[in-house]
């Protein structure tokens, strides 16, 4: 059985281009970028000329791209950095945050007794912007306001051009957790005054272990990860050229087809979405989910009206019929933990019932879907 893979927003599968790209540079490119011979050299020459292509498509310089393992390293250079050495002294984000995002923030709250502020949510998972502003307003501190563009749970989507100018106004430091929109989103650093950004490969169609981090020149970030004097000396470590190829490489290809994946994907969505309304009877919709203007193309979060005592095993039904999806985010799978961000908006009735995310990709097609929506549907009739 050929699984229906419907957990994108976890990962993605790696274009067959990217990994031909990957093979042939694994193969042939094997010069260390820091070696000064001229096998280093021309290692080096690919590394950067990926750099440019990545900067270029953020309006933004290359030396602004700092590459890293993934999401959650950019997340935690830019956090641990901006307390470490930054002077930052209060960071103001949500109870919404990815982990990687939320957990530093934890765990540089108890090492370094900075102060912490969480903004309020709207009923349904906003971003208060009118709290944001009292908070920033009356922080006498150096502050950070570190909150995602795009939640992976329920894919609300953040102002980012709004709240990087109120940052400015206020003389704070702005950070973004960008994993979930980048290659998915068109974003011109020079419009939105951002100050960092974490992007990871993985979420389209590149490499896992690969992303980076966008800072803006001249904020003096140092490294968390200590060594030699890669990335302009803001993370050590021989550079992954294969992976950086295809970091790259995904990166631009997303680019290049965005508007014509994006209006697949989108059709694809609300195609699910009118199958589910008028075919399973009490589905509800997590946050602004079935809200095209309040959340993403690529994602729903669905609340499906089944027992409690039913609902733990409700995935690992979909699982043995084929459906790859997740409860929560892909971080918490196979953890009996709930979702934080579900518990944040939910009413403690529905928190009983599954909700599973549903996640989509232009490699996706209406077929499974249908087969998708028949075997919820069923389910839920076994299950209620
Ligand atoms: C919003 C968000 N931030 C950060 C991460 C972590 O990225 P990575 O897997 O590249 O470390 C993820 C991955 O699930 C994510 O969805």
């Amino acid at each position: 059985m050929t699984p229906i893979y419907l957990d994108n927003a976890a990962t993605t599968c790696v274009r067959e281009d990217v990994a031909n790209k990957m093979a042939e540079v694994l193969k042939s490119t094997y010069g260390n970028p820091s070696s000064t011979h001229s096998v280093g050299r021309y290692s080096k020459s690919i590394l950067e000329q990926c750099r440019k292509r990545i900067a270029s498509h953020f309006n933004v310089k290359s030396s602004e791209i700092v590459f890293t393992s993934g999401g959650t390293e950019a997340d935690n250079l830019v956090l641990r950095s901006a307390v470490y050495d930054l002077d930052v002294k209060h960071i103001i984000s949500s109870k919404i945050e990815h982990h990687a995002v939320g957990h530093t923030i934890e765990a540089l709250q108890l090492s370094s007794q900075i102060k912490v502020s969480y903004v309020h949510l709207t009923e349904k998972g906003e971003v208060d912007l009118k709290h944001l502003e009292e908070l920033l307003k009356n922080s006498s501190e150096k502050t950070l306001v570190s909150l995602m563009h795009i939640n992976n749970e329920i894919g609300t989507i953040l102002d980012l051009k709004f709240v990087a100018e109120l940052c400015k106004t206020y003389d704070a430091l702005f950070h973004s957790d960008t994993v979930q929109s980048v290659g998915h989103y068109h974003l011109d650093l020079q419009k939105i005054p951002i100050d960092f950004l974490a992007a990871s490969a993985h979420k389209f169609h590149g490499p896992k272990g690969i992303g980076f981090a966008f800072v803006r020149s001249g904020l003096g970030l140092q490294p968390i990860i200590t060594g030699g004097s890669q990335e302009r000396g803001c993370r050590a470590g021989t550079e992954s050229l294969h992976d950086i190829v295809g970091l790259d490489e995904s990166l631009a290809i997303a680019y290049t087809h965005l508007e014509t994946e994006k209006q697949f994907i989108s059709t694809l969505k609300s195609y699910f979405i009118n199958r589910l309304k008028s075919e399973v009877p009490g589905v509800k919709f997590n946050g602004y989910c079935d809200d095209f203007e309040k959340s993403t193309y690529t994602l729903v979060n669905v609340c499906l009206p089944v027992s409690s005592e039913k609902a733990p095993l409700f995935l690992f039904q979909l699982d043995l019929k084929g459906i790859a999806c997740s409860k929560g985010s892909a971080c918490q799978s196979g953890s009996d933990k709930g979702s934080h961000v579900l518990t944040e908006i939910l009413s403690q009735d529905d928190l009983k019932k599954p909700s599973i995310r549903f996640s989509f990709s232009s490699y996706n097609t209406k077929e499974e879907l249908d087969n998708v929506v028949d075997v919820l549907k069923n389910l839920v009739l076994e299950t209620a």
